[in-house]
């Protein structure tokens, strides 16, 4: 009976993070964790899905709520930002975590006594509750994106109870790593199906809700993204700023004269989870690349850059500044923007060449 149910329901989300764990028993805190994240993106969905309905839609305060990037916060940013800050928060099993819509870092305690630093609150997690939420409005997919680190161990506290000291909490409170030390990422995507799309080290794995279930269900199992494409996706409103390197490629790639010898063509809709989803399943190239307005490009590195750049990574891409591996890049701020084009192999080393060529 047990294979029989197994095959009707597939395999689960919560099925593999157990196998995950069982296999690796240094994960083994992860498949909670992972059904936090689950649990958030299945009711963030259904927020985005009924927004409409519900009038959740338009801009916080009327536009008045301004987020740390500057943005008019809309009112579905705030309230998918609540609903993961919570369901994390209940796993019990987090130290701090960082989001978009969060000014600084947030140390996290169940129950909300005072920060009590022990083993099991160990993970750090950064995240973009809604990404794209400029789309939201007009039902354009959107997503949310997560990054796990591991916590740093030298930050031991001390176990006398008057409290921390400034440094202990400066370090525990710290979530300014570089991708390489991420240990999980993922994202969840809000379209015509849910996708959930997440890796830990070994591969890409996706799966999709099967609300007749309510279970994220295995469907795309060890993603590989094409190494060579035909699409390209950019922000083109703004090529004429881009770095001479990244103009003269995409300027060749739309004649057919690039090393592929392909003529690409450009789809691009504004939402990085969607574009990334569409890139690592159809080979291309994503990115948001400096230019002369923005040097940094837009994406952040912390909770867009690095999470996207693993699953890139781990699917047989590349992802890079042009110059850098984005990977390896230390933040040394929470919302650093950080130049951006990731997706098939030899497509970006196309790009890579062409700015080493011009030194
Ligand atoms: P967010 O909605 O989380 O602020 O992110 C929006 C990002 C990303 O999703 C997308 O790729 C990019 O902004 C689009 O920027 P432009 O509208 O400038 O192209
Ligand atoms: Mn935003
Ligand atoms: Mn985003
Ligand atoms: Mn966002």
């Amino acid at each position: 009976v047990f294979d029989e149910v197994c095959e009707t329901t597939g395999v689960t989300l919560t099925r593999f993070m157990i196998e995950v764990a069982m296999l690796n028993p240094e994960l083994s805190e992860l498949p909670s964790l992972f059904s936090g994240i689950e649990t958030a993106c299945k009711a963030i969905s259904n927020m985005v899905k009924r927004s409409q309905l519900t009038g959740d839609i338009g801009y916080a305060e009327g536009g008045g709520s301004i987020n740390v990037q500057g943005e008019e916060q809309k009112t579905l940013d705030i309230m998918t930002n609540d609903v993961l800050k919570r369901a994390l928060r209940f796993t019990g099993k987090l130290g701090v975590l960082a989001s978009e819509e969060e000014d600084t870092p947030v140390d996290v305690e169940p129950t909300g006594k005072e920060v009590m630093f022990d083993e099991t609150s160990k993970y750090v997690a950064v995240f973009d509750p809604l990404d794209g939420s400029s789309n939201v409005d007009a039902g354009i997919p959107t997503g949310t994106i997560f990054g796990i680190f591991d916590h740093d161990e030298e930050c031991v506290v001390n176990d006398k109870d008057e409290g921390l000291t400034e440094a202990e909490m400066v370090c525990l409170t710290n979530t300014l790593k570089p991708g390489t030390d991420l240990i999980a990422s993922g994202y969840c995507l809000y379209s015509s199906s849910c996708f959930f799309v997440m890796t830990v080290g070994c591969g890409v794995y996706g799966f999709t809700l099967d609300e007749s279930i309510g279970e994220f269900v295995l469907t795309h199992p060890n993603i590989k993204i094409p190494e060579t494409s035909k699409i390209y996706s950019f922000n083109e409103a703004n090529l004429p700023q881009w770095d001479e390197p990244m103009r003269e490629t995409v300027e060749k790639w739309r004649i057919g004269e690039g090393k592929s010898g392909n003529s690409f063509s450009s789809r691009y809709i504004g939402s990085m989870v969607g574009d990334v989803h569409r890139t690592l399943l159809y080979g291309g190239v994503f990115g948001y690349p400096s230019d002369k307005k923005n040097v940094n490009g837009k994406l952040r590195l912390l909770y867009e850059g690095a999470p996207m750049s693993y699953l890139m990574e781990q699917a047989g891409g590349l992802s890079t500044t042009g110059t850098k591996r984005v990977m390896e890049i230390l933040p040394d701020e929470v919302h650093q923007r950080v130049p951006i084009v990731m997706g098939s192999k030899q497509d970006v080393q196309e790009v890579v060449d062409a700015y080493s060529a011009a030194g």
